[in-house]
């Protein structure tokens, strides 16, 4: 096979989530363990694309911590995966501006997130901030700096990914030669988490409730209570279905993307299982379930998050190596652009 660079970053804004974990974090391990030599790949903490909503300083470097912790918790291993806090490799910030140069205000407008953000801002667009409407730029640049191959995402931002393909061929379409590689993407094969209060949102980070998500970190005894208050239906028997049982459902996807349930070829199977079981005893497996899922992960955690010497090491080593991977790039876009 030809050689791959997988790129793929996660936002240091606090511990990640069973969302994170499901859609995004165990596919990066997947990834790591069964790769072939001629693979690189390349995991970064996208502090710079945290600041694009308003952070308190204090709280954002103990995010970046605790999150550089947990990459290393699920297994990611600094030996074969590069891993970086974004803003340790300024490559990605001056490649941002000059991706900018060539990058149309009209598409970016029309993505579906920026539209989202607008409808829902209250605020004269005077409020807007410029790094918000840019950020797939930033986005672009994260992955285009390192040549990356193949990008790994959930799907919510497989918009994001067509918008650096394009500006790839763009760019190397105006200076005439084959400088950045658009990348292919990788789209997550499991089904979004929904929050556990509103099944119709998705589990995030930023919710105000913190009982809508459950974290990669939380006790056994927080798991049970989170998911014995998770918002579901009064309808008797257990069924499958996304669209009117959304709470449920969400409980099945659980269920079926966790570790203990490979055998079962798809959700509707599982609930077929499932369907004598009353809501009390759903939550109790879906709890149990997830705790066995991530209860190596929590253990691992506290200890990484103990040794602080050994994050601040792995995150030099990491921009260093990243920072090496990025200077080729800039190299030859800077002698194509004539800077
Ligand atoms: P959040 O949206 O919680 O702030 P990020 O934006 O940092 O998380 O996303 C990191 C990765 O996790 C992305 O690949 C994203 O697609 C994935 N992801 C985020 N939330 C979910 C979810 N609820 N279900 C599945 N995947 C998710
Ligand atoms: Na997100």
């Amino acid at each position: 096979t030809p050689p791959r660079t997988i790129f793929s970053g996660i936002q240091p804004t606090g511990v990640p989530h069973l969302g994170n974990y499901l859609g995004a974090l165990r596919q990066w391990v997947t990834l790591q363990d069964g790769a072939p030599r001629n693979t690189s790949l390349v995991y970064s903490l996208v502090d710079l694309h945290a600041i694009t909503v308003r952070q308190d300083p204090k709280q954002l470097r103990q995010w970046k911590k605790e999150s550089l912790a947990m990459l290393l918790a699920i297994g990611l291993d600094p030996n074969k995966s590069i891993i970086f806090h974004q803003s340790d490799v300024p490559a990605h910030a001056e490649l941002m501006w000059i991706l900018s140069c060539q990058a149309s205000t009209g598409y970016l407008g029309r993505m579906t997130q920026w539209k989202d953000k607008t409808a829902n801002e209250k605020d004269s667009s005077e409020k807007l901030k410029l790094g918000l409407f840019s950020y797939p730029v930033l986005q672009a640049a994260d992955i285009l700096v390192h040549r990356a191959t193949h990008v790994p995402v959930g799907h919510d931002q497989a918009q994001h990914l067509e918008f650096a393909r394009e500006v790839a061929n763009g760019f190397n379409h105006t200076f005439g030669r084959d400088v950045l590689i658009p990348p292919e993407t990788m789209i997550s094969p499991a089904r979004r988490v929904m929050s556990l209060r509103d099944p119709m949102a998705k589990m995030s980070k930023s919710h105000p409730d913190p009982n809508s998500r459950i974290l990669l970190a939380d006790s056994e005894e927080t798991i049970r209570r989170k998911i014995k208050a998770a918002v579901t239906d009064s309808v008797d028997g257990i069924t499958y279905d996304p669209e009117d049982r959304p709470g449920v459902s969400n409980l099945i996807d659980i269920l079926y993307h966790c570790d203990a349930h490979p055998a079962y070829p798809s959700q509707d199977e599982l609930a077929k299982d499932l369907a004598g079981l009353s809501m009390r005893a759903l939550k109790d497996r879906v709890a149990e379930t997830v705790q066995t899922t991530i209860k190596h992960i929590r253990a691992s955690y506290a200890h990484f998050l103990n040794e602080n010497d050994d994050l601040d090491k792995v995150a030099a080593q990491g921009a260093e190596k990243a920072a090496k991977s990025a200077a080729t790039t800039m190299k030859a876009v800077k002698s194509a652009v004539g800077l």
